[in-house]
């Protein structure tokens, strides 16, 4: 018998929006349910990737060279982590996938879509996430989350209206790709929140 391929679940979101808060979340009413979960992330989800992630968190570079390094971290992490898991039945968790590339990369700084086009075609010409949860919030909301907690990396230090943009690309990606997205209003409580995942969950399990 040939083994079921495992699911991919994606969270996507302007920093400060509530991802890690409901990967926990989710990821326990997976476990709950039997299904052997692997949960990652990106930029990193291997040794090599965690490098790469400390590079291009912290080090000024040109935006090319930004999105270059975001499809070489997804590489390693698609050849080591997801597609095995994938194969063996596993399901997985990334916080971030290619999503990020084009609201950050290609709506926060500008560099053409096209060219992200090409990367992912390159990458991942088969592999998408089955669903994508985008925790949509408004700016200040998540500036005020994120404010409130840690020291903010490369990205985070960005100005509002780059997130504007980022936001924007989230959005319309979301709106290109209704069927494997699912747009979570993120300024609701957590409660309010998790039993829409829930319900959102049990739908795919
Ligand atoms: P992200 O991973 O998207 O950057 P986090 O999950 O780390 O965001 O959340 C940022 C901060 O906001 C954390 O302190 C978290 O506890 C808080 N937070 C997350 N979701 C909510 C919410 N719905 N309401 C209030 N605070 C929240
Ligand atoms: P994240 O892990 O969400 O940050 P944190 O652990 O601080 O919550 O993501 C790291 C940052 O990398 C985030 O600001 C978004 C950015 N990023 C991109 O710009 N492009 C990408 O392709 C990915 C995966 C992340």
């Amino acid at each position: 018998m040939t083994q079921q391929r495992g699911k991919f679940i994606t969270f996507e979101g302007i920093d400060g929006a509530g991802k890690s808060t409901h990967i926990a979340f989710v990821s326990e009413l997976i476990r709950a349910r039997g299904v052997t979960l692997v949960s990652s992330r990106e930029p990193g989800g291997t040794p090599l990737g965690e490098k790469l992630r400390e590079l291009v968190l912290h080090e000024k570079m040109h935006l090319e060279t930004e999105a270059l390094i975001m499809f070489a971290s997804r590489r390693e992490h698609i050849a080591q982590v997801i597609a095995p898991a994938l194969e063996r039945g596993q399901w997985v968790i990334s916080d971030r996938f290619s999503d990020a590339s084009f609201a950050y990369q290609g709506g926060g700084r500008g560099l053409a879509l096209s060219k992200l086009d090409a990367l992912e075609q390159w990458v991942h010409p088969e592999l998408q996430p089955d669903l994508t949860f985008l925790f949509d919030v408004p700016l200040e909301v998540a500036r005020a989350r994120l404010d409130a907690t840690r020291s903010l990396d490369k990205f985070e230090q960005e100005q509002a209206d780059f997130f504007s943009a980022t936001r924007a690309e989230y959005l319309r990606r979301a709106a290109q790709f209704p069927e494997r997205f699912r747009v979570i209003d993120s300024a609701r409580s957590i409660a309010a929140i998790q039993a829409e995942l829930a319900q959102l969950l049990d739908a795919l399990l």
